[in-house]
């Protein structure tokens, strides 16, 4: 049975093929189609996009009411699989103690403690609330086990939720390691990676991350990250950073020589690692997390100078207990045209469509594509940002899907 979706006032598909019915700039971008419908096949599939004044006939229809309907957002950074919370530790940043990632450790004793179902639970829970605020796609990383039987337990769970799962067994060395990071290195890039591919190099995790930060006594310094994203590409897997959040260092430029699918944070950019953002536009992305720097009282990366030397901007929660515990994509679109300059389009483009390229995915709403969208409770994707805090964005709940 096909459903006809009308009522649409506003439609953006991220699609090119719309960009030239557009005088302005964010419409382009977005690929809008204005008094929109849409038809999506029994199997969830979009068959058809346009005009709702050509729209043809469909089993059954769904009028939107004037809604704005956009691209679910592709939420391509989060550490979902963690337990327990660092509330008190977000209130000493509030009053001036500095984040260096030793708190890791917190939620990696927390973790390990909990058992399979709560995990599971606290997990599923986690990325209703994503759904419940417009994210259709997930990616979610490893990283508060490990020890290889927790890792490995933390990619099984996250695994039941999303096929965008990432190992970070190098997120910090734990506190049994401190005495012999190679060890761990070692530990990360021989047991715990082969383990992680035993299966088939996909079967658990699709890339490998690592916390690649040489300000932070906890975190890998570029050589050890550069072991570590080596053993993971012979392995077979995709390649993400967490690069220059704390100061600056390798990690972009890191990123941009071994071909990752993505750097992320980028807080703090050096002109050159901008000029290998910008060359390495096409593989790269950067993957900007505004509500990190909100949560770490830290300065905002200057996205506008990013967009304006060509590179291809993300936009990610990162949420996770420590330095950013939101799911929320809309809050990280309004920091991010509030506070580093992106237009309301630019933004929207980069938590949907450079996203989820980041990711491998095509997230344009066209024929052939899984019509995973997000309805907006205002005529115009604007309101995102112009309503910052307010729930207005949902992921729209298809009958068959
Ligand atoms: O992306 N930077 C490293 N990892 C996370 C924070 C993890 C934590 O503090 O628990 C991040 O910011
Ligand atoms: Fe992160």
């Amino acid at each position: 049975m096909s459903l006809l979706l009308s009522g649409i006032a506003e439609l953006t598909t991220n699609d090119p093929v719309h960009a030239h019915n557009h005088a302005d700039p964010g419409d382009a971008l977005l690929g809008v189609v204005r008094d929109a419908a849409l038809v999506i096949s029994d199997d969830g599939l979009v068959e058809w996009v346009g005009p709702a004044d050509r729209a043809p006939d469909a089993d059954e229809r769904r009028d939107l009411g004037g809604r704005a309907v956009i691209p679910g957002f592709v939420d391509s950074h989060s550490h979902l699989v963690f337990a327990g919370d660092r509330s008190a530790e977000f209130a000493a940043r509030m009053t001036g103690t500095p984040y260096d990632g030793g708190g890791i450790a917190v939620s990696v004793a927390a973790t390990r403690a909990a058992s399979d179902d709560e995990l599971r639970a606290l997990v599923a829970a986690r990325v209703a609330e994503m759904r419940a605020q417009g994210t259709t796609t997930v990616e979610i990383k490893s990283g508060y086990g490990l020890t290889l039987e927790d890792e490995l337990r933390s990619l099984r769970i996250a695994r039941e939720l999303t096929p965008h799962t990432t190992f970070l067994g190098a997120h910090v060395v734990p506190r049994e390691y401190a005495s012999d990071r190679a060890a761990y290195v070692d530990l990360v890039t021989g047991p715990m990676l082969a383990a992680v591919v035993a299966d088939g190099p996909t079967a658990l995790a699709e890339s490998i991350d690592v916390f690649c930060e040489p300000h932070s006594a906890h975190a890998f310094d570029g050589d050890e990250a550069r072991t570590v994203l080596e053993a993971g590409r012979a392995a077979g897997l995709a390649l993400r950073v967490h690069g220059n959040q704390l100061g600056h260092g390798p990690g972009v430029q890191l990123a941009c020589e071994l071909g990752a699918r993505s750097v992320d944070h980028c807080t703090y950019l050096s002109d050159a690692d901008v000029e290998a953002l910008a060359a390495a536009r096409g593989t790269t992305v950067a993957t900007l997390l505004p509500g990190v720097e909100f949560s770490t009282r830290s300065p905002y990366p200057d996205a506008r100078r990013l967009i304006d030397a060509g590179v291809d901007v993300a936009l990610a929660s990162d949420c996770n207990p420590g330095t950013c515990y939101s799911s929320s994509i809309p809050f990280a679109i309004a920091l991010a045209v509030r506070e580093m300059g992106l237009t309301p389009a630019e933004a929207l483009h980069a938590a949907t469509a450079v996203s989820g390229r980041s990711l491998g995915l095509d997230r344009r709403v066209a024929p052939g594509q899984p019509a995973e969208l997000a309805v907006i409770d205002a005529p115009t994707h604007l309101h995102l940002a112009y309503r910052a805090g307010v729930p207005i964005v949902r992921a729209l709940d298809l009958p068959r899907a």
